[in-house]
C-alpha cells in the first residue's frame, strides 16, 4: 500500500494518528433514497457520497480502510475504487444480507480480528465529516483507555437519528433508535452521528453479544454501547462542534442539504485563498477544483470535476467548466467547456462550446456560437463567430472566418483538417476533411475546399459571379408591361 505517499500530499500529513483502521458501512439497501443508484454512489460535489467518507479517513491518517458492501456490491465497489485518490487502496468485505449496522461491522471481523489498536467505525452516508474530528475521536479513546469513544451532537431537529441516553450523573448508558424510543426519549436532542472509535479486540467481543430485539429486527451497532456500560466499561463522548459535519444522508432532501453545506465550505475556502466569488448562492464548485488568486467567478457558474483555474481569470456569468485546465488571465463567458486545456490569455464566449480534447494556445479567441471538438489551436488563432471546428489542427495566428465548418464526418469515419500557421480562412468556408491548408494560405470566402491548399496560395472554390448590367430594371419593366402587380416594398 502506498498510503504514505498520499499522506504526504495532504496538508495535515504531519500530524500522526494513533494506529487506526477504519470500517465503513455501505451495505444497506438505501430504501429511503428511492433510487436505482445505490446511496453510496449518489454524486455530491463531484464525488460519490461514500467516497467523501473514505477520503476523510485517509486524510485523518487511517492505515487501512475496509468498506462493507452488500446491496449492489459490485457496483458500489467499482464506483468507490474509481473515486479514490491514487495511492490509497481500499479493501472490501461483503455483508450477505442487510441485517443491521452491527451485523455489517461483523463482516469486517475476519480481516481485522488481529488488529490490536483502534477500529474506527463510520456510516458510509455522512460525507461532511472532517479529518480533524476523526483524529480528535481516536485520540480521546486512546488517552482515556476506554473500549469506545463516540461522537455526539446536539440537533434542533433530531428526527431520524438515534438518541443518546444518559443517567442522572450525565454518563452515557446507551443509544435508542428513534423507532424504539419512548416519547420522552424522542424529546432528547443529543444524537448519535454513528461514528465510533473502538478498541479492536473488545469490539469483536461486544458484537458477538448483539441480539435483534428491536422494532426492525436488526443487529444494531448502537446496542454495543449499552453492552459496554453494562459490563462496567465507561464510554467516552466527543461532541462535534459543527453538527452539520455529521449530517446523515438518508433521503434526497438530505442529499441536497449536504450539497449546499459542502458547496458553501468549498467556496469559503476559495474566497479565503483570494478568489472573488460574486454570488456564492449561484456558484457551484466540486471538490478538487482549484482557482488561482484574484480570479473572479461571476454568478451562475459551475466549476466541476477537477477543473484547475489559474490566476486573474474571469469565469462566467453562466459558464460550465468541467475537467478543464485553464492558465492565467483566461476569460470564459456564458459557455460550456469540457476536458480541455486553455492556456494563458485565452478568451471564450459568450455562447461557445468547447468539447473534449481541445487545446487552446495562449491568446486564442473563440467567439459566439463556435463549437470545438478535439481541436488544437495554436497561439493567437481566432474563430470569432459561428463555426464548427472538429478533429482539427489550426496553426498559430490563423484566422477562421465566420461560419467556417470542418466537415469531419463522412457518415462512417472521422477525418482531420490541418491548417498551418498564419492562414486566413474566409467566411462561410466549408473544409471537407481530410484536408490540409498550408502556412499563410488564403481561402476565399464561401469556398468548398475538397483538396489540399499549398502554403501561401489562394484557393477559390465557388462558382464565378456573373453580373448582367441593367438586367433588374429590364425585368421590372417587362413585368409591369404585362400588367402584373408591382411589388414596391423595399
Ligand atoms: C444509524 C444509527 C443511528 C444514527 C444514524 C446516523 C444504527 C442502528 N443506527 O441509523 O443511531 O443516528 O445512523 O446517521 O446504527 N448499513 C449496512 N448494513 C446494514 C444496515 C446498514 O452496511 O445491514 C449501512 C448503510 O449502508 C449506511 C449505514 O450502515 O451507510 C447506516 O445505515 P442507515 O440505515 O442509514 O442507519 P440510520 O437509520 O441512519
Ligand atoms: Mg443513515
Amino acid at each position: 500500500m502506498t498510503h504514505a505517499a498520499y499522506q504526504g500530499a495532504h496538508p495535515t500529513g504531519e500530524q500522526t494518528l494513533p494506529p487506526t483502521v477504519a470500517v465503513l458501512l455501505a451495505a444497506g439497501k438505501s430504501t429511503r433514497m428511492r433510487s436505482r443508484l445505490p446511496k453510496p454512489l449518489h454524486p455530491l460535489c463531484g464525488l460519490p457520497v461514500t467516497a467523501h467518507v473514505v477520503r476523510a479517513c485517509w486524510e485523518a491518517g487511517v492505515e487501512r480502510v475496509v468498506v462493507v458492501v452488500g446491496h449492489e456490491a459490485e457496483r458500489v465497489r467499482a464506483g468507490l475504487v474509481e473515486a479514490t485518490p491514487e495511492g490509497c487502496s481500499l479493501e472490501f468485505v461483503h455483508q450477505e444480507r442487510p441485517l443491521g449496522t452491527g451485523d455489517a461491522v461483523r463482516a469486517a471481523q475476519s480481516l481485522l480480528e488481529s488488529w490490536p489498536h483502534t477500529v474506527l467505525v463510520l456510516a458510509g452516508d455522512t460525507p461532511l465529516l472532517r479529518p480533524p474530528t476523526l483524529r480528535r475521536l481516536v485520540e480521546a479513546r486512546v488517552q482515556a483507555h476506554v473500549p469506545v469513544a463516540m461522537l455526539t451532537m446536539e440537533l434542533q431537529n433530531p428526527t431520524g437519528y438515534g438518541r443518546i441516553i444518559r443517567d442522572e450523573k450525565g454518563h452515557v448508558i446507551g443509544i435508542v433508535e428513534e423507532r424504539d424510543a419512548t416519547p420522552e426519549q424522542r424529546r432528547c436532542r443529543e444524537c448519535n452521528p454513528s461514528i465510533y472509535a473502538f478498541d479492536g479486540p473488545r469490539l469483536w467481543k461486544a458484537l458477538a453479544q448483539l441480539r435483534p430485539n428491536n422494532a426492525q429486527g436488526e443487529y444494531y451497532l448502537t446496542d454495543v454501547i449499552g453492552w459496554f456500560v453494562q459490563q462496567g466499561a465507561p464510554v467516552e463522548t466527543v461532541a462535534i462542534e459543527d453538527p452539520n459535519e455529521a449530517l446523515g444522508i438518508n433521503t434526497r432532501v438530505e442529499l441536497a442539504q449536504a450539497a449546499a453545506l459542502l458547496r458553501a465550505r468549498l467556496l469559503e475556502n476559495l474566497m479565503l485563498s483570494g478568489v472573488t466569488v460574486v454570488d456564492p448562492m449561484s456558484t457551484w464548485v466540486d471538490v478538487d477544483v482549484t482557482v488561482g488568486q484574484d480570479s473572479v467567478i461571476q454568478p451562475n457558474t459551475l466549476l466541476l470535476r477537477g477543473t484547475q483555474v489559474g490566476e486573474e481569470c474571469v469565469l462566467g456569468p453562466f459558464a460550465r467548466i468541467e475537467g478543464c485546465r485553464l492558465g492565467n488571465r483566461v476569460q470564459v463567458y456564458a459557455s460550456w467547456l469540457a476536458d480541455s486545456v486553455l492556456e494563458d490569455d485565452v478568451r471564450v464566449g459568450p455562447y461557445a462550446q468547447i468539447r473534449p480534447n481541445s487545446h487552446l494556445g495562449a491568446g486564442v479567441r473563440i467567439g459566439n456560437f463556435v463549437e470545438l471538438k478535439n481541436a488544437m489551436l495554436g497561439p493567437r488563432a481566432q474563430a470569432s463567430h459561428l463555426s464548427y471546428l472538429g478533429d482539427a489542427e489550426i496553426g498559430e495566428g490563423t484566422n477562421i472566418g465566420a461560419g467556417t465548418i470542418t466537415c469531419n464526418y463522412d457518415g462512417f469515419q472521422k477525418h482531420r483538417t490541418q491548417i498551418g500557421p498564419r492562414a486566413f480562412v474566409g467566411s462561410h468556408s466549408t473544409l471537407v476533411a481530410p484536408v490540409e491548408i498550408g502556412e499563410g494560405a488564403f481561402i476565399a470566402a464561401g469556398s468548398v475546399i475538397t483538396a489540399n491548399v499549398p502554403a501561401d496560395a489562394l484557393a477559390i472554390a465557388r462558382s464565378h459571379q456573373i453580373v448582367k448590367e441593367g438586367w433588374a430594371a429590364d425585368y421590372r419593366r417587362r413585368k409591369a408591361g404585362k400588367g402584373e402587380q408591382k411589388n414596391t416594398s423595399k
